[in-house]
Parts: structure tokens; C-alpha cells; sequence
């Protein structure tokens, strides 16, 4: 077993802590966030992640974790330094690997010589050399593990990956990251830096793209009358198209596929070579958030002004705490623009700044004298909402579901109005 240190203890970070105990490793998780320290600290998760609360109990009580906010602690002792800080988007585009290069500057004093530093965050090409100068030190070894954990599900991805990922000047070193992962049955890819950095990209942009498509997918078929859902589990049914990711909704977000798609662009453009098809994805994105604000601009006559809309959901897919860049908040923006205002309900957002929005504790509050109701987020607890009583808060009936997750045969029985949406072609 071997000793671990894992630099931030965000939603990767943690993840990675944790799990790396799990499987028996010796592991000390080191943020520079001292509120978060303290949380971990005395065992609460400071996110929501399903299941995770769970396991970093079992990993403290079994001394396998630590969480400290004193780095030299975390590294002086450690094989391997993971680091799973942010790599935010730059204003033009590209990667912002500020984070990552401090991070390694304020280690290097305190790694033991033969140390391997793995870059987890997700970093351009060419990032392993901008780790190893920032370094500085030829006793130590770079690798790239680049992370495709979903959050909601990042439990079940740290233990049942599609595939791991290292990449490495050597074999060697790659197999000996590769090797802390022993436990986990998986494909396992050993590669080089660049070719671990770019898979990470490549696979997120292809998501995205994906996603982009079954979007202007979906809005066709509403515009032609043909049934969104049928046609994409038609599709879905060639296995080489696959039934994953099939699913229409107000666009793609999170903390993810946004920045990452916008630096594969801003890499691609630095080698001189383009990618069309990742510029028209982002660009259909924008327009899918539209859409939605569109639908509910016209099913009310063709102006918000004075309008009060009422939203479910407010992070960017169900089962997180997570709304950077979500979906749901771009298209509140637009409705914000169009001169609504939107009272959101959300079961794991109890705070967000946005003029022209406020919270609701719950779906009938939000709904209260609404003119509109717009479902915005997937989570499995709006399926239950009492329709009638929904209704009878809100003082028009208009409902528009961006993500099928309401029995809309049960909310038209009880009044509601589904404008436009896609209907069972004749
Ligand atoms: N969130 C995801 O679903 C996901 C999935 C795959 C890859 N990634 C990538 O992983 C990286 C981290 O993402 P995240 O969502 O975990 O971010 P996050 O914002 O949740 O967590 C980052 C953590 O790093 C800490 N930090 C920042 N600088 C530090 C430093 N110098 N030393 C110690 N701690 C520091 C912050 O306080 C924070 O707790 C990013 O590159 C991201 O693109 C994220």
C-alpha cells in the first residue's frame, strides 16, 4: 500500500482521498479552504455527493484518511501527490493553470526524493512540462491521470471507471501510478502525457457535441410534430450510436463540459487546426437555453414583462449540489432579460445571487402566483409534486418540462398547459 497526498479536496479531490483509502492506501488530503479542512475534519462532506459521506467515515475511522490544511504534512511522507485543484476557464477560452502551477511551486520544497506528482485537474497538452518547471526537481516524476468521474455518481465511477488513464515520460512510472488502481477491474490505458491529456478533452468535447446534437434533434421534431423521445430511443437502438446521452434537455453545463469544450477549441487553434464541430456545439448550446425561454416568452402571449415564472431546478443535472454553469441559470437569465421574474426551487440550492431571482423552499412556494412553471433540473423528487395543488398556487397554467420528468398526461388532466411540446406524430 502506498502513501497518497491529494492536493484540494473538491469534488475530485475528495472523491480521490477517499476512494484511494478505500482501497487500502495511506491517504492525507490537503486544501487551502481551512472551513472545508474543518468540515472534513470532523467527518462532514462540505458537497453533496451521494454515498461519499459514508465512505470518508469508514476511511478516517480506519486511519487510512487524514484531512490536514498543512501541506508539508500532506507531502513530505508521500510516493505519489495527486493535485485536483480547479483549472477554470481563462477569459479567452483557454485553460487558467494558475491553480495547478502554484499548487506544484508550494510543494516542491517538502517532496521526498522519487516522488511521482499526477495531475488529476484537467490540463491542456503540454501541462506535464508546465508541472514538471514549476517543479523543478529531476528526482521527481510527472504523470497524468486525468479524471472522468460524473458528480452525482462519482462513488460508483471511482470504483467501476470505463477505463484509467496514465500517462507518463516512462512505462514505468505510468504503470506504478497504474498500479495503485490494482484493485479496480477496468480497461487500463498506459500512454504518454499528451496523449492522457488529450483523451480527457476529446471525450468531454464528443459529450458535449453529442448532447448538442440530440438538443437540435429534439427541437425539430417539436417543430415538425414528430415524437423526440421515440426518435432518440429509435436512434439509440444502432449500437453504434449507443442509448447513453440520449436524453433532450435545456442544454449541457456543470463545472465541466462548458470549459473544457472552449479549450479544446482554444488548444486546437494553438496547433493551427480546427474544430468546426465543437464551435457549432457550443453555439447550439446557447440557442437550446434560449429555446426554453423562447417557449415560455411565446406561450404567454410573447412578453415576460411583469411575468412571474416559477423554476424547479437550479443545478445542472440532479443528484449535486453543483450550478456552475448550469443550464438552468442560463436560461433564467434570459427570462430575467425578458423583464420575469423567477422564484426557483431547488432541494439542494438554498442560496444563489442573481438579481431578478429568488429562492423558494419549496415547489408550491415557487409556484405561488406564478404565470408560468418551467422544469429546469432532472431530480427524481419532482415526479411527485402534487400537480393539483402546484396548480391551484399558480395563478396561469402553463407548464413547460425541459426534462420529461412530469406525468404529463396526469398535469393536463389537472389544468396544465404544455406549449409546444413535441407530440406523438400522426
Ligand atoms: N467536478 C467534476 O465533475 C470533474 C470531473 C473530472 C475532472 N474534473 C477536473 O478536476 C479539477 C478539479 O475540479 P473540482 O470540480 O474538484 O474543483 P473544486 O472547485 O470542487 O475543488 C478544487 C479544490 O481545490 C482547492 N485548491 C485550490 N487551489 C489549491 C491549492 N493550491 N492547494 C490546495 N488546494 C487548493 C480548492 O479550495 C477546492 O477545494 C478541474 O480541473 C476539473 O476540470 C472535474
Amino acid at each position: 500500500m502506498s502513501k497518497i497526498a491529494v492536493i484540494g479536496t473538491g469534488y475530485v479531490g475528495l472523491t480521490t482521498s477517499i476512494g484511494l483509502a478505500s482501497l487500502g492506501h495511506k491517504v492525507i488530503g490537503y486544501d487551502l479552504d481551512p472551513a472545508k479542512v474543518e468540515m472534513l475534519q470532523a467527518g462532514q462532506l462540505p458537497i453533496h455527493e451521494p454515498g461519499l459521506g459514508e465512505i470518508l467515515t469508514a476511511g478516517i475511522e480506519s486511519g487510512n484518511l487524514q484531512i490536514t490544511s498543512v501541506l508539508s504534512e500532506a507531502v513530505s511522507e508521500a510516493d505519489f501527490v495527486f493535485t485536483c485543484v480547479p483549472t477554470p476557464q481563462d477569459e479567452d477560452g483557454s485553460a487558467d493553470l494558475s491553480y495547478v502551477i502554484s499548487a506544484s511551486a508550494a510543494m516542491k520544497e517538502f517532496l521526498k526524493p522519487g516522488a511521482v506528482v499526477v495531475t488529476k485537474s484537467t490540463v491542456p497538452v503540454g501541462s506535464a512540462r508546465v508541472v514538471e518547471d514549476a517543479i523543478g526537481r529531476s528526482d521527481v516524476e510527472v504523470a497524468s491521470n486525468p479524471e472522468f468521474l460524473r458528480e452525482g455518481a462519482a462513488v460508483h465511477d471511482f470504483n467501476h471507471p470505463d477505463r484509467i488513464v496514465v500517462g507518463a515520460r516512462s512505462t514505468e512510472v505510468a504503470q506504478k501510478v497504474m498500479d495503485l488502481y490494482s484493485k479496480i477491474d477496468c480497461p487500463k490505458i498506459l500512454t504518454s502525457q499528451a496523449t492522457a491529456e488529450l483523451i480527457k478533452y476529446a471525450s468531454n468535447s464528443f459529450l458535449a457535441i453529442k448532447l448538442s446534437y440530440v438538443n437540435d434533434i429534439a427541437a425539430l421534431c417539436e417543430a415538425v410534430g414528430a415524437d423526440s423521445q421515440e426518435v432518440l430511443h429509435g436512434m439509440g437502438l444502432d449500437t453504434r450510436i449507443g442509448n447513453r446521452f440520449l436524453e433532450p434537455g435545456p442544454g449541457w453545463g456543470g463545472s465541466c463540459f462548458p470549459k473544457d469544450a472552449k479549450a479544446l477549441e482554444s488548444i486546437a487553434s494553438n496547433f493551427g487546426v480546427g474544430l468546426p464541430l465543437i464551435t457549432s456545439a457550443i453555439a447550439s448550446n446557447e440557442a437550446a437555453h434560449k429555446r426554453v425561454a423562447d417557449r415560455v416568452t411565446d406561450a404567454l402571449g410573447g412578453s415576460l414583462s411583469g411575468k412571474t415564472i416559477a423554476v424547479l431546478g437550479l443545478t445542472f443535472k440532479a443528484n449535486t449540489d453543483d450550478t456552475r454553469e448550469s443550464p438552468a441559470i442560463a436560461v433564467i437569465e434570459h427570462l430575467v432579460r425578458g423583464g420575469a421574474k423567477v422564484v426557483a426551487y431547488d432541494p439542494m440550492v438554498t442560496k444563489y445571487e442573481l438579481a431578478g431571482l429568488s429562492l423558494a423552499d419549496s415547489a408550491v412556494a415557487a409556484a405561488s402566483g406564478a404565470d408560468a412553471l418551467v422544469v429546469l433540473t432532472e431530480w427524481p423528487v419532482f415526479r411527485t409534486v402534487d400537480s393539483a395543488e402546484i396548480l391551484q398556487a399558480m395563478t396561469g397554467n402553463v407548464v413547460v418540462d425541459t426534462r420529461r420528468v412530469l406525468d404529463q398526461a396526469k398535469w393536463q388532466a389537472a389544468g396544465a398547459v404544455f406549449p409546444n411540446s413535441s407530440s406523438r406524430a400522426v
